[in-house]
């Protein structure tokens, strides 16, 4: 295998970075502005015009993940693999359009009742209502005694923002923390810290043995305050690829019922991670059958490829009890409230072709094909990533490559052998060693191996 060439571009450098301007450039643009400043009437060019000063406005740093999407777009080396952003890829790296989401798709665009008049506030209702069923189970008790309510939602980020919302207006004050899985989804971060909930975080992730660290996760939910909220990621974990086993999800809720300790779920992968919709839930039908008072974030961007169309759904579930449906119902009047303020009403289209799907028995066949189709590559990915680092006898040990289940698995690797691996095989995927799975295909894996292998030799 000739080794790659080293990269002449520029964009391991932060994009931010002026250029250079020789002199004379300076004192044109200098003087450019000394006019635009007379002719607005400003004074003098050291008072900026602005409110927003940079005191004030701080430069921002780019997000990281979109940043290195665009950096992978700029790089024009013909090898050059992507393994940042969470987005399912086929054998060709390319999007995969699923193919029951093409038929859907089409049966809507050809539907002469199709318009594109407001949906009410809470959204599509056969699609909220098939939403709340794929998640809870269609014969959950909750649904059969009317203490669900569920909101369409700018796809599972909206989702999370609307229950952080809501949690940080209602809850009983002083407001209690969110904890956060170590690591967690970088936006959980952001999005928790804009509503203005206090942020803690439980042991997930033991480096040691890459896997779930269920001894530190335990002992911080028995010391967290009561009524603490306990961020869950139902399955498919982002960024490890590391689920709890249904015996550990069993011991989470036994103290978190003890403890008082609030479940809120986030769901971005049901079907995604095993191709089975049912198993990729087993947390959440568990709580709720404990009779758990919870919430859920439900994502559609990854299990039906619809990234962009921005489908998911917030589910409240009251606690079974003689006022149950009255909390479902009140809380679901104020979610009302801050969905109107904050977007109206929810995004059509893609809620529509889900909703055409899960609500079609053959549809929602296809459906379940494709999931297995998605998963099963990665799984078979995985696999062959695994015996190709075998194969180089690459040191360290890899079994977790195949332990770890959905999108992503964390390879182990530091954030010095991520700069390298992307600045001399043009690999690319975020610091923490975090890799997308789907990234990666039968004509690509044997060079990621080799890649990984390089850097895990030669830079410490
Ligand atoms: C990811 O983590 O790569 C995805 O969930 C995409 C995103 O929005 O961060």
């Amino acid at each position: 295998m000739p080794s790659p060439p080293k990269r002449s571009d520029s964009s391991l450098r932060s994009t931010s970075s002026s250029s250079s301007s020789s002199p004379s450039q300076t004192n044109a643009s200098t003087r450019l502005t000394q006019i635009r400043n007379h002719t607005m009437g400003s004074a003098s060019t050291d008072t900026p015009p602005t409110l927003f000063d940079a005191n004030v406005v701080p430069q921002a740093p780019e997000d990281p993940l979109f940043g290195l999407m665009a950096a992978y777009r700029k790089d024009p080396f013909e090898k050059k693999v992507d393994l940042g952003i969470g987005a399912y890829r086929d054998n060709n790296a390319k999007p995969w359009v699923l193919p029951v989401v093409k038929k859907a798709d089409e049966i809507l665009r050809n539907d002469p009742n199709l318009n594109h008049e407001y949906l009410p506030i809470a959204g599509l209702p056969e699609f909220t209502s098939a939403a709340q069923k794929l998640i809870l189970g269609g014969d959950s008790p909750a649904i059969q005694e009317g203490r669900a309510c569920s909101l369409q939602t700018i796809s599972g980020t909206g989702a999370v923002h609307l229950g952080g919302l809501f949690l940080s207006k209602f809850l009983p004050k002083p407001t209690p923390a969110i904890y956060l899985s170590s690591p967690t989804w970088a936006n959980h971060n952001q999005i928790f810290t804009n509503v203005q909930l206090p942020i803690k975080s439980y042991p997930y992730f033991s480096a040691k043995t890459k896997m779930l660290d269920c001894d530190g996760l335990l002992s911080t939910l028995k010391s967290a305050p009561e009524r603490s909220i306990i961020l869950l990621h139902a399955c498919a974990h982002n960024p490890t690829g590391v689920d709890p086993t249904p015996d550990q999800w069993k011991q989470i809720a036994e103290i978190m019922r003890e403890r008082k300790l609030f479940p809120f779920f986030d769901c971005a992968y049901q079907g995604f991670a095993s191709g089975d919709l049912a198993q990729d839930n087993f947390s959440i039908r568990y709580f709720v059958e404990q009779g758990f008072e919870l919430v859920i974030a439900q994502s559609f961007a990854k299990n039906f490829g619809l990234y962009g169309e921005r489908a998911g759904a917030f589910h409240f579930v009251a606690a079974p009890g003689a006022n149950a449906q009255d909390v479902a119902k009140r809380v679901s009047s104020q979610l009302a409230i801050l969905q109107r303020s904050e977007i109206s009403n929810p995004p059509a289209y893609g809620a529509r072709i889900a909703s055409l799907i899960l609500n079609d028995p053959q549809l929602f066949k296809e459906w379940e094909h494709d999931l297995r189709t998605m998963s099963g590559r990665i799984i078979e990915m995985r696999k062959s990533l695994k015996a190709e680092l075998d194969r180089l006898g690459t040191p360290g040990t890899w079994d977790h490559i195949t332990s770890q289940i959905g999108m992503f698995s964390f390879t182990g690797i530091s954030e010095k052998q991520v700069l390298a691996i992307r600045e001399k095989w043009h690999v690319y995927m975020t610091k923490n060693g975090r890799i997308s799975m789907a990234g990666l295909n039968t004509g690509n894996v044997h060079y990621f191996a080799e890649a990984l292998d390089d850097v895990v030799r030669h830079v410490q």
